[in-house]
């Protein structure tokens, strides 16, 4: 059983890289980033306060999550209720780093996350999941782009949907999330040591694939 994983900052491309990948090879995907936002979303709903850690953990532990194939890619069930496109909002997430921050809440969801490895192999989209979840990954990747690059995608993704938004606000809050993703106690985000940094500034989401599909051949 082979893992995959594909670390890097929000916006380099790793959501749609790692949906493309399981597709193409027909393994198993996990979007470790939906758990930290499905938490952070059940303990706003259960009413726990997020400077609680023993209370989100539990939280965590006893998420009542599934993930189902839907029309379009995956639907998450919390509880019973979809709410697929309630954990992508801005809101959710950062109720997500919040609770990402708290070591008992990584704990808690570190079993879960390794359960996802299953023949005949998985992709594992996070922040940590080459460094601490899956330190045994057959191929690790660190996606990143520069902060200007992805302000960029952020902001034309945000234009199409005729949401008004500024870029160098995009950059600011794109740079102060790195800063606080890089520089926490817990699984801070930074490339394993025997990861490939692939840098997608000026790459499409072709070239990134292709370039892990070739890590992928390489290593048969
Ligand atoms: O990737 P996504 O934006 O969905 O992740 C939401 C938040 O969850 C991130 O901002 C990050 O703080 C946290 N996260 C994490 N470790 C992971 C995945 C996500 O700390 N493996």
């Amino acid at each position: 059983m082979s893992v995959i994983t594909i670390d890097g900052p929000s916006g380099a491309g790793k959501g749609t890289v790692c949906a493309r990948l399981a597709a193409e090879l027909n393994w198993h995907l996990l979007d470790s980033g939906a758990l930290y936002r499905i938490t952070g979303l059940a303990a706003e709903r259960q009413s726990v306060a997020l400077d609680d850690e023993p209370a989100v953990a539990q939280v965590a532990a006893q998420l009542d999550v599934t993930f189902e194939p839907g029309i379009d890619g995956v639907a998450v069930v919390l509880a019973g209720e979809e709410v697929t496109t309630t954990i992508r909002t801005e809101e959710v997430g950062s109720l997500a780093s919040q609770v990402a921050a708290l070591p008992a809440v990584r704990d808690a969801l570190l079993q879960r996350q390794r359960d996802f490895a299953k023949a005949p192999g998985l992709i594992a989209d996070g922040r940590d999941m080459g460094t601490v979840v899956f330190p045994q990954a057959d191929i690790k990747v660190f996606l990143t782009a520069s902060a200007e690059e992805r302000a960029q995608r952020r902001f034309r993704q945000l234009t199409e949907k005729g949401i008004n938004a500024s870029l160098p606000a995009l950059i600011e809050d794109i740079r102060a999330r790195d800063e606080r993703d890089s520089s926490r106690a817990v699984a801070p985000l930074k490339p394993a040591q025997d990861a490939v940094v692939i840098d997608s500034t000026s790459l499409s989401i072709d070239e990134v694939c292709d370039q892990v599909m070739a890590l992928v051949h390489q290593a048969r």
